[in-house]
């Protein structure tokens, strides 16, 4: 049996919005695949989330796109109209009953928004670059008055977070989306205010936070939870390096978000930059940050060794996975139950339980084949 020698259990307080969650472990944003076709929350989806909101500090709902143009896939959560706000508080609630907080993930697919997800419409991008990917489309470069637009739109769907109860806001800025597209080198070419160089490259970013903020300050009456999810590296050339991220950490952490979180697979990931080689992106990341803002630390966590192991380089702990395969799995290892987790491979282990058939075959393949998200 593990010895809680380690502070998981312990609160966190966010000192920007003045927040607090009860404790470290999240749960990772991770689409449901079982939104209704308008991007309305199911009833399902309701239940999903609900029987894992006991354990967590927060559950941070998987994406939600900001404007229609912007929707990924088949089955991901709307919140680009107010017409979606009743199923939303409805989730918000379910959520808040488990005695978590609520977080809602917001982005803009760009171009790795599925065709068939945008009823015929081309993607859209910084600019009319395909990304590296088999099959993947060419989308058309969007104007000035469209990125406005789409700034706005964040702006709007945090409003709506605010309007259906949620504590919080994920901005996602990672696994290749319209955010990571403005500031990537590969995805934006512009040679106007919002492309060329870093400074501009990171304006969209800028500007969608400053939109949500602004947002913040005019309509939430309790604290409200700003986080900024970010990819750590590109793989295509030119694109993000490692050092472009330690530079985009730095200006995040001048700002008033409450946590970033790195998207990774593994906590233990070491990066692809030769000068970084010493230790894991997560252990650079967190002492660059110096304690600035909390960093979330994910990937691969099913033990609590796991946990501690994260905890030495982040404030915070998502847990993806694992949540799918065992919804009370942070109960247990709260409760010194650590011997009743599910401990077998993901790929048997969500075999074994009731899943809507389009997460059933969303795992299958991801099982099967190599993971894209
Ligand atoms: C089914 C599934 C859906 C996911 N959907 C999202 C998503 O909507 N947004 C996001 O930022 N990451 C998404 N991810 C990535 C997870 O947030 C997480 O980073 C990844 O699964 C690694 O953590 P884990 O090993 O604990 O699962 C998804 C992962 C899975 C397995």
């Amino acid at each position: 049996m593990t010895n809680f020698n380690f502070n998981f259990k312990e609160e966190i307080h966010f000192n920007s919005s003045k927040s607090t969650l009860r404790n470290r472990l999240i749960m990772a944003p991770m689409t449901t695949l079982q939104s209704f076709y308008n991007g309305a929350v199911t009833e399902e989806e309701i239940q999903y989330y609900r029987a894992r909101a006991n354990g967590v500090g927060a559950i941070i709902t998987g994406a939600a796109n900001v404007e229609d143009l912007g929707k990924g896939w088949e089955g991901e959560l709307s919140i680009a109209h107010d017409q979606m706000l009743p199923k939303l508080t409805k989730l918000a609630k379910a959520i808040h009953e488990g005695g978590a907080k609520s977080i809602v993930q917001i982005f803009h697919g760009g171009r790795m928004s599925d065709p068939a997800a945008l009823n015929g419409a081309q993607a859209v991008s910084a600019s009319a670059i395909a990304a590296e990917r088999p099959n993947a489309i060419t989308p058309r470069e969007m104007t000035e008055a469209e990125i406005e637009a789409t700034i706005t739109a964040f702006g709007e769907a945090t409003r709506r977070a605010i309007e259906a109860g949620f504590d919080g806001v994920e901005l996602h800025g990672a696994n290749t989306y319209l955010l990571q597209q403005f500031f990537s080198p590969h995805s934006n070419r512009r040679t106007d205010k919002w492309g060329g160089s870093i400074e501009n490259r990171y304006r969209f970013i800028d500007e969608v936070l400053k939109s949500a903020f602004a947002v913040v300050d005019k309509y939430a009456t309790k604290p409200f939870i700003v986080g900024y999810r970010f990819s750590p590296e590109e793989f295509e050339t030119p694109g993000i390096r490692f050092d472009d991220t330690l530079w985009l950490v730095d200006q995040l952490a001048e700002s008033r978000l409450d946590y970033l979180h790195v998207s990774l697979n593994f906590y233990s990931r070491i990066a692809r930059s030769e000068a970084h080689q010493d230790k894991s992106i997560l252990a650079y990341l967190h002492e660059r940050l110096a304690g600035r803002k909390a960093l979330v630390g994910v990937g691969g966590v099913r033990t609590t060794e796991d946990i501690a192991n994260i905890l030495g380089n982040a404030e915070l702990v998502a847990v993806g996975q694992q949540l799918i395969v065992d919804p009370t799995w942070v109960e247990k290892i709260s409760t010194n139950r650590e011997n009743e987790a599910v401990t077998k491979s993901f790929d048997e282990a969500f075999r074994e339980l009731d899943l809507t058939e389009p997460l059933h075959n969303f795992l299958d393949a991801r099982y099967n084949s190599s993971p894209l998200i």
